[in-house]
C-alpha cells in the first residue's frame, strides 16, 4: 500500500517545513492531515517516513542507523568521527561507556551535593531579584545545567568560566550548520558567517581542552565521572574530546528547557502547582533541598516534570535509517529508508492521549501510564541511539525544580503571558519565558 503524504515539490520539501515554521510544526500538521504513518519530503534525506503511532513504532525500536547527511550538522564538533552516525561496531562500546557514568545510581549520587550548591547559587540569585526584575528562565537554567554537566563530566573539579559565552558559541555553530541543512536564512554574509561560526567552534575546542587537561592535572582515574571513565575504557584522546564536546551540548540546553517548560506550565496551572509544592513541603520539611534518597518521594513534582516534557519535548524528533526492508503496519518500507521520529506529534497522539493539549500531571500514574503501550512517551528516544543521559537529566531536572519550587513562587511576567515554542535544536521558547518570582514563605 502506498503511505499517505503531500505531493512531492521541487525545492525538495525546503519550502513546506519553512511555511509550517520548523520541523516540530510541520510534523504536528503532517500527521493531523494524514494520519499516523506519513511519507513526505525532509530536507537532508529527500523521501522520509514518519510514524507517530506508539505500536507502529516498535517494528523500528532495533534499529542502530541514523541517516548520515541528516545530522551533518553536527560533523564539526567532532574529530574522530561524527558521533550521531558512528557505526553500530564503534557505537556499542562507547555507549556502554557512557551508560556506566550516566545511568548510574553511585554517580548520581557522589554528584548529588554539589548539584545542589549549584541549583542553591542560582536560587540565591533570583531571591536577591524577588519581586523586582523578572527571571529569564532559559537563559539561567541553561547556564545551570551547562555548569552541572560540565563539573560531571570533569568528575567534580572544573570551574567552567564563562557558561553564557559556551551556550552562544554552541549557538553560533547549530545556527549556521543547520542553517546550511534547511537553507535558512541567517543574518550577515556567507563569509561573516562561516568565520563566526569557525570562531564559535575553536572558542569551544579550546574549552574542551581546558575541560580535559584540568581532569589530566587532577590525577583522576575515576570511573564515577565520563572522562575518568573514558580513559579507563582505553577510548583515544579525540574521541574523549569529542564526547565532552557532545554530552556538554547534548545535556545542557534540553535539561534546561524541560526545567523552564516545567515552571511555565505551572504557573499556568496553579491547582498543580499547589499539588507540587503541597509535596514539596511534606517531603523535605524546613529544609530548602531534597537529598538524594527524597527524590523518589516527590512523586507529584515528577508526574508535572513528564507531563510537561510530553508537552514540550525538548528534543522535538529523531531519525533512523532502516538497514533492511521493514514491514511497518500495512506498509512495506525499504532498505535505505529515512523513518522519522516525531517525537511531539507521539506525545500529542489522540489516540493514546485524550484531549492531548491538557496538562494533566495524573496521566502519569503508575496506573494511567500502564494501560498506555510503552513508546507512547518517548522524551528521550528509544533502541539503541536513544539518550544515554536520561536518568541524569531526571535527577538534575528534579533537584533544580524541587529547589526553586520550595522557595519560590511564580508568575508571567506583565506582557510575557504568550510564550511561542520555536526550534533550535531544541524546542525553544522564542524570546525566553520570563517570570516574577516570589518568596513562597513571606507571600
Ligand atoms: C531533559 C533532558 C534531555 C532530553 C529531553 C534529551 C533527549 C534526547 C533525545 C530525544 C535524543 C535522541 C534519541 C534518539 O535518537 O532516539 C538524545 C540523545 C542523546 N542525549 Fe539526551 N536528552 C536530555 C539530556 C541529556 C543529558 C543530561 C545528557 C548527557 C549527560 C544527554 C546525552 C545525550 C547523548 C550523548 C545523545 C546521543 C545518543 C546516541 O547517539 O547514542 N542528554 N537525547
Amino acid at each position: 500500500m502506498r503511505i499517505p503524504g503531500p505531493e512531492p515539490r521541487t525545492d525538495g520539501g525546503v519550502g513546506a517545513v519553512t511555511e509550517a515554521g520548523g520541523l516540530h510544526h510541520y510534523q504536528l500538521r503532517l500527521h493531523a492531515e494524514y494520519g499516523p504513518v506519513v511519507r513526505f519530503q525532509l530536507p537532508g534525506a529527500e523521501t522520509a517516513v514518519s510514524v507517530a503511532d506508539p505500536v507502529l513504532l516498535e517494528a523500528t525500536a532495533h534499529i542502530d542507523k541514523r541517516p548520515e547527511r541528516l545530522f551533518e550538522f553536527l560533523a564539526p564538533l567532532c574529530e574522530a568521527g561524527n558521533l550521531q552516525v558512528i557505526g553500530a561496531d564503534e557505537h556499542t562500546p562507547w555507549r556502554r561507556v557512557l551508560l556506566s557514568v550516566l545511568a548510574g545510581r553511585p554517580s548520581h549520587e557522589r554528584h548529588f551535593g554539589r548539584f545542589t550548591e549549584l541549583a542553591t547559587a542560582l536560587a540565591d540569585d533570583w531571591a536577591a531579584r524577588a519581586d523586582g526584575e523578572p527571571v529569564e528562565l532559559q537563559k539561567d537554567l541553561t547556564a545551570l545545567t551547562l555548569r552541572m554537566i560540565s563539573e560531571y563530566a570533569l568528575g567534580g573539579d572544573g570551574d567552567l568560566a564563562d557558561p553564557d559565552r559556551v551556550i552562544a558559541a554552541f549557538e553560533e555553530v547549530l545556527t549556521e550548520y543547520l542553517g546550511r541543512l534547511y537553507q535558512v536564512p541567517v543574518p550577515g554574509t556567507q563569509d561573516e558567517r562561516a568565520r563566526r561560526a569557525e570562531e564559535a567552534l575553536a572558542f569551544l575546542r579550546a574549552t574542551v581542552d581546558r575541560v580535559v587537561a584540568a581532569h589530566r592535572s587532577g590525577g583522576r582515574a575515576d570511573k564515577s565521572d565520563l572522562i575518568g571513565a573514558l580513559i579507563e575504557a582505553g577510548e583515544s584522546p579525540a574521541r574523549i574530546r569529542d564526547t565532552v564536546m557532545v554530552t556538554m551540548l547534548a545535556a545542557h540546553h534540553t535539561t534546561g528547557v524541560a526545567v523552564s517548560w516545567t515552571l511555565h506550565l505551572l504557573a499556568r496551572h496553579p491547582d498543580a502547582a499547589t499539588r507540587v509544592a503541597d509535596e514539596l513541603d511534606r517531603v523535605l520539611g524546613e529544609r530548602a533541598a531534597p537529598e538524594y534518597a527524597d527524590l523518589r518521594r516527590l512523586t507529584y513534582l515528577e508526574m508535572a516534570l513528564k507531563e510537561s516534557m510530553r508537552l514540550y519535548p525538548p528534543g522535538p524528533y529523531g531519525a533512523r535509517e532502516t538497514t533492511e526492508p521493514l514491514v511497518l503496519g500495512d506498509y512495506e518500507i525499504p532498505a535505505g529508508a529515512t523513518i522519522f521520529y516525531p517525537f511531539w506529534a507521539v506525545h500529542l497522539n489522540p489516540a493514546y492521549w485524550p484531549e492531548p493539549e491538557k496538562f494533566v500531571p495524573e496521566r502519569f500514574t503508575p496506573e494511567e501510564t500502564a494501560k498506555r503501550p510503552r513508546l507512547a512517551y518517548i522524551p528521550f528516544g528509544l533502541g539503541p541511539r536513544s539518550c544515554e543521559g536520561a536518568a541524569l537529566a531526571m535527577v538534575e531536572a528534579e533537584l533544580v525544580l524541587a529547589v526553586l519550587l520550595k522557595r519560590f513562587r511564580f508568575r508571567p511576567a506583565p506582557g510575557r503571558e504568550t510564550v511561542t515554542p520555536i526550534e533550535r535544536f531544541v524546542l525553544w521558547a522564542a524570546d525566553d519565558i520570563r517570570m516574577l518570582v516570589s518568596d513562597r514563605h513571606s507571600a
